[in-house]
This record gives structure tokens, sequence and C-alpha cells, in this order.
């Protein structure tokens, strides 16, 4: 079958990767697994991940709608800030409500009394590559630091969650930092049912210690006699996505650039907030260079520099992998570039196109 390019293109298989390593870990550490929907939403894949996976986690109303109604099983449900009307609707479906502070849990405890409520907790220690994406940074919103206020309303809670990691792959600072928290909030959480951990914790990368990892989180839940929940993004998807593109030109400034028919700005947002390159499976001995570039207006529009075997051409494919993680959650209509569509395969190996987007999809955007 002949797609037109561009095209997010998620492979069941590979997404099975990572899937068959949460089932692991949760055989063996009795943790339970939300997925964050903020990173991958894309639910025509949610047959097969809710399979293995307890639920789902969101930032927003319509986020917790679409896991009640596409994923299904636990809905937590968490927002920085809501306002009542949210609520009032989230009531009717969640199994959890996580408020970001002590005054949004005041103002709507009378509507959500007897529910099961949770307060999102700023530690104050965090692992992060970036300060934009740092919980714990300088003035930080995110979450309540006074432990004091945490104890005075603790009986209108259940839980408390903690997402201080963002790609931490490293399993002996994990233990720290579970460690640091189990001595910090230890006497508040022998009074709750459970702990999330929130995501931002890289267990599927390749040589990962998962042994290691299931201890440590065991060892905590049964210390603390709490239920321990994990909240990945990241690591549910990881290199389950390709971005497929088309080479539409090839021009040369010093350099051999080939513009694309995708952009960085408006397909692959996140690798530019954090001035990240693609990932193009070519390699360094290659002799042919080139500046891979998207076709939007923005100079900077740039996916980075790859050799190839072969001088490229109008027409050839080029593949960026890992893109399924804040990609297809965060694309975007500028410039009014074609949108990718988005084509599945199947565990029983069926390529499906599930959804492809037309000038209609733009002009319903805006009015
Ligand atoms: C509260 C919370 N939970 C889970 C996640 C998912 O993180 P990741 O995709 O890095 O696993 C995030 C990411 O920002 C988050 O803020």
């Amino acid at each position: 079958m002949k797609i037109q390019t561009p095209y997010y293109f998620i492979d069941e298989e590979k997404l099975l990767v990572n899937l068959d390593k949460i089932n692991y870990i949760k055989k063996h550490s009795n943790a339970k697994f939300v997925l964050a929907l903020k990173c991958f939403s894309t639910w025509s894949v949610f047959d097969l991940m809710s399979k293995y996976m307890d639920g789902t986690t969101s930032s927003s109303l319509y986020e917790a709608k679409l896991g009640h109604e596409k994923f299904g099983k636990e809905v937590h449900s968490y927002s920085v800030a809501y306002p009542r009307e949210e609520i009032l609707e989230l009531k009717k479906f969640a199994d959890k409500i996580i408020f970001n502070s002590i005054s949004q849990l005041n103002i709507f405890y009378k509507d959500v009394k007897g529910l099961n409520l949770g307060l999102r907790v700023n530690p104050n220690i965090s692992h992060s590559h970036f300060d934009l994406a740092d919980p714990a940074r300088k003035y930080s919103r995110l979450g309540v630091i006074n432990k004091k206020d945490i104890m005075d309303n603790i009986n209108k809670i259940k839980g408390l969650m903690f997402h201080f990691n963002c790609e931490n792959d490293n399993v002996d600072n994990l233990e720290k930092s579970f460690n640091y928290i189990g001595k910090k909030y230890g006497n508040i959480l022998k009074r709750l049912d459970w702990i999330s951990f929130g995501g931002g914790i890289y267990f599927t990368k390749q040589g990962y210690n998962v042994t290691k990892f299931c201890k440590i989180l065991k060892d905590f839940s049964q210390k603390y006699a709490v239920q321990i929940y994990l909240e990945p993004g990241e690591s549910s998807i990881t290199n389950s996505a390709e971005l497929v593109t088309t080479v539409l030109d090839i021009t040369h400034n010093k350099k051999d650039i080939a513009i694309i028919d995708a952009s960085m700005e408006a397909h692959m947002l996140d690798l530019l907030i954090y001035n990240t390159p693609a990932k193009i499976e070519t390699n360094k001995k290659n002799k042919y260079e080139y500046i891979v570039a998207g076709r939007s207006c923005l100079a900077g529009d740039v996916f980075g520099t790859y050799k190839f075997k072969k001088p490229l051409k109008v027409g050839d494919n080029i593949v960026i992998s890992d893109a399924a993680g804040y990609t297809m959650v965060k694309k975007n209509w500028f410039n009014g570039l074609p949108m990718p569509s988005i084509v599945v395969k199947r565990l029983n190996g069926k390529i499906e196109l599930i959804r492809s987007f037309e000038y209609k999809d733009f002009v319903n955007n805006l009015s």
C-alpha cells in the first residue's frame, strides 16, 4: 500500500516491547501503571495498551474524558489549576482527582468530598536535563512544598503525587530519590492509600536495570504500605513510531540541504523547544552529508545534519524515528502545512490508514 507522506507510522509490535516490559515490572513490583496522555494520546492503539496498563492520567478535563472513553480502566485526573466546571464534570467519572495546591483542594472540597483525592507534592528535588521541564525549578508552581500543609489536610486525601523526573535513566539516582521521599514523607504516607511517582523514569531504555527498579518499588510499597503508581508517557511508547517524509527539494548554501514535506515546528515541536536533533538512522561513516530541513517558513526549521549512503534526490523517503512522544499531541497547523496522516501497523501485520487530514480540517481549526 502506497501512502501519501507525511505520515506518523505506529508499529504495534514495537509498542509491545515497551508494554511487555511494563507487564514484567507490574508483576515483580506490584506497582500500577497509568499512561500519561499528555505525552501520547493516539487512541487508535489504546485497545492494545489498555491490556497492559491500568488506566490513564491526565492534565485536563478533555484528556481525562479521552482516557475514560477510549482507554477505560482507572482515570487519574490532575491539573495545575481546575476551573469549577471541570471539577463538576470530572467527579462523574474520575477515579482519582489530584490537586496541585492546598488552595484548590479547599476551594473544591465541598464538591468532591468523599472521592479519592490526592495532592501533588514538590519534594524540592528533581532530575531533569532542562530547566524548562524541571518541576523543582526556582519559583516552581507545581505541587505543595510545605509538609505541614499536607499534614493539616491529611483527612481529606488518600494519596500523593510526585513528579520529579525527566528521562531519568539512572536507577541508582532514582533509589536515592525514593529513599529521600520515604524519609521526608514516610509519616504522611503511612496514613494514605497510594503514592504516584509520576513519569520521567526511562525504564524502557536499553540496559536499564529493571530488576533493581522492581525491587526498589516493591520495598517502598511494603515499607510504607501504599499502592505505588507510575505515570509513564515517554517510556510507554519509546521507539514505537516514525514520521515518514519525502524530500521535496535539494538546495545548497555552503552545505547541501534536503527539504522534506514535514516541519519540525508543526510536526515535531518538542524537538524545537528542547533544541534536540531528530533521530534519523544514518551512519557517521557515510559520505553524503545533508542538512535535513522542514518546509515551514521558520528559518530554524531544521531537523539536523546527517550523512547518507547515497546522494539524496527529490522523491526519496526520509524516516524520523521515535516520533510518538510529545509529537502527535503537539502537532499544529502552522503555515497551513498538510497534517501528517496516522498509520498503524497492527500486531497481525495489517497496515491501516487510520486518519488523514484535509483542507477542511485546517479551516475548522479556526474560524
Ligand atoms: C505529572 C506528570 N506525570 C507524568 C508525566 C509523563 O512524563 P514522561 O513522559 O517523561 O514519562 C509528566 C510529564 O511532564 C507529568 O508532568
